[in-house]
């Protein structure tokens, strides 16, 4: 049976959150310069950072399991005349045509893979579809830093701001529940917004996210065939460390992979 996939139905406030969110798109766009296209975006979503890439004149190609996110990744991309391939798979089957020379999963999407073996799959997978010069680039939160300065259990007012489409306010509270023996969070995410007749309604969404220490990490990708050669802390490529909030690595397959 097909695992539903909460970003089907919060694909829209996803938009409304992140659209302006743009830190990490130098990131990605160098990374490409550096390893050279075709680009593979795992997990690309509505296309936040598929744009870029396409605008920088990458061929981009975007997986990701959700439907609605997809479809809006394509209206992003036709508002912009931009060219991309998009695939509706999940990563732990993934399986498109072609091999690629940077393979990116971008903001944490990695750590929505809760079990070790669909992390290993979805490894694996990426692999099969790396050129012998490929690249993974990896973004994840480092380890269980993720919203640590926030008190959890605790629902809290994130963030207010009018929906583009109505000109109305969303308003948007946040629940984190550490799981530490798990490496999780769950996280609860209520969007509250009036209707056009000025009645309150409230949208919730439920997400898990797993962390991970650095050298798990690189456990799970030798695991997989791949060799993790560069590790940074932030998305200025600073130097790893225990603090660093971010936790991005780049992966070279290996030789025996
Ligand atoms: C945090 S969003 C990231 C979207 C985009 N990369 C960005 O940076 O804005 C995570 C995406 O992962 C997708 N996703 C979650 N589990 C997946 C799976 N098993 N296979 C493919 N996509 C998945 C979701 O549908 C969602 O679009």
């Amino acid at each position: 049976m097909a695992r539903a996939n909460p970003f089907d139905r919060f694909a829209r406030f996803y938009d409304w959150e992140h659209d302006q969110y743009l830190v990490d798109v130098d990131l990605h766009v160098g990374f490409a310069r550096r390893f050279g296209g075709p680009v593979l975006e795992l997990a690309c979503g509505s296309g936040r950072l598929l744009a870029p890439l396409a605008r920088a004149g990458f061929a981009v190609t975007g997986v990701d399991s959700s439907g609605p996110m997809l479809e809006r990744a394509r209206t992003r991309l036709a508002a912009e005349g931009l060219q991309a391939t998009l695939i509706q798979q999940r990563l732990e089957s993934l399986h498109v045509d072609g091999v690629f020379r940077s393979i990116l999963i971008g903001l944490d999407s990695f750590a929505l893979l809760i079990r070790r073996e669909d992390q290993l799959a979805a490894l694996r997978a990426a692999r099969a579809h790396a050129s012998h010069d490929g690249r993974l680039v990896l973004d994840l939160a480092n380890g269980n830093l993720r919203g640590a300065s926030e008190p959890p259990e605790e629902l809290l007012h994130d963030l207010t701001m009018p929906d583009p489409e109505t000109g109305r306010p969303i308003t948007k509270f946040a629940l984190r529940r550490p799981r530490p023996s798990e490496q999780s969070d769950e996280l609860m995410f209520f969007y509250d917004e009036q209707d056009e007749r000025g009645y309150l309604r409230r949208s919730m969404v439920e997400l898990k996210l797993r962390w991970f220490t650095r050298f798990e990490l690189e456990l799970l990708l030798q695991a997989a065939g791949w060799r993790a050669d560069e590790v940074y802390g932030n998305y200025d490529l600073e130097e790893f460390g225990p603090n660093s909030d971010r936790l991005i690595v780049v992966a070279t397959p290996a030789a025996s992979g």
